[in-house]
C-alpha cells in the first residue's frame, strides 16, 4: 500500500519473485468506468471504489481457497478500504511504502506511459490514513532500494524465500 509512485508495483513484483506468491495489480480490477475517470485525472469517489475493493477481496479469497497465497499492489489509502480487503482471504498483511513527497514526486516525473498524472499525488497524500494502532501494518521507507524493500517485507512478514524449504 501507499500513494501513487511509492513503489507498490515494484515491491509487490519483487515479493512475488522472491516468494512465489501470485502477484496481481489492483488497478487491473477497476471497472472501465473507473479507468476512464483516472485517465481524465478525476480522483475516484469512495462510491467508485467499493465494488473494486470487493472484487480484490474476492480474488484473494478465491486463490486462498485453492491454497494459493497472493500479493497485491494496491494503494489501500484508507482504513475503510483496508477493512474491505481484510474481508477476503483468512489473513491479510499490509506493507506501507511511506516516505517524503519530494522523493515520490521526482520518481513520478521520470515515469512515462502511466495513466495517473503526477498532479494526483497531493490528493493521494492528503487521503492517506496511516496505520491505526490495531492494524499491525509493516511500514517501510521508500528511500530504500527496491531490493532492500523486498527483503525487509519478506522478512518482516515472515515469508520464506523460494528454495529454503
Ligand atoms: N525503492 C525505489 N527506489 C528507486 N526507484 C523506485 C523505487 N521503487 C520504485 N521506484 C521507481 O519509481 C517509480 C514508481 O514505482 P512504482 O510504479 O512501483 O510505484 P506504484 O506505487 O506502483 O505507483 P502507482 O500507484 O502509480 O501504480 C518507477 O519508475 C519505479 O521504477
Ligand atoms: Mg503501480
Amino acid at each position: 500500500m501507499g500513494v501513487s509512485g511509492s513503489g507498490k508495483t515494484t515491491v509487490a513484483e519483487g515479493i512475488s519473485a522472491a516468494t512465489g506468491l501470485t502477484f496481481a495489480e489492483a488497478d487491473g480490477f477497476h471497472p472501465p468506468s473507473n479507468v476512464e475517470l483516472m485517465r481524465a485525472g478525476v480522483p475516484l469517489e469512495d462510491a467508485h471504489r467499493w465494488p473494486w475493493l470487493r472484487e480484490l477481496a474476492g480474488w484473494m479469497a478465491e486463490r486462498a481457497a485453492e491454497g494459493v497465497s497472493t500479493v497485491l499492489a494496491c494503494s489501500a489509502l484508507k482504513r475503510s478500504y483496508r477493512d474491505v480487503l481484510r474481508q477476503g482471504p483468512p489473513s491479510v498483511d499490509f506493507v506501507l511504502l511511506d516516505g517524503s513527497a519530494e522523493v515520490i514526486r521526482e520518481r513520478m516525473g521520470r515515469r512515462s506511459g502511466h495513466y495517473m498524472p503526477a498532479s494526483l499525488l497531493d490528493s493521494q497524500i492528503a487521503t492517506l490514513e496511516r496505520p491505526q494502532p490495531d492494524e499491525r501494518i509493516l511500514t517501510l521507507d521508500v528511500a530504500l532500494t527496491p531490493e532492500n524493500l523486498v527483503a525487509a517485507a519478506v522478512s518482516g512478514l515472515g515469508l520464506l524465500p523460494d528454495g529454503t524449504g
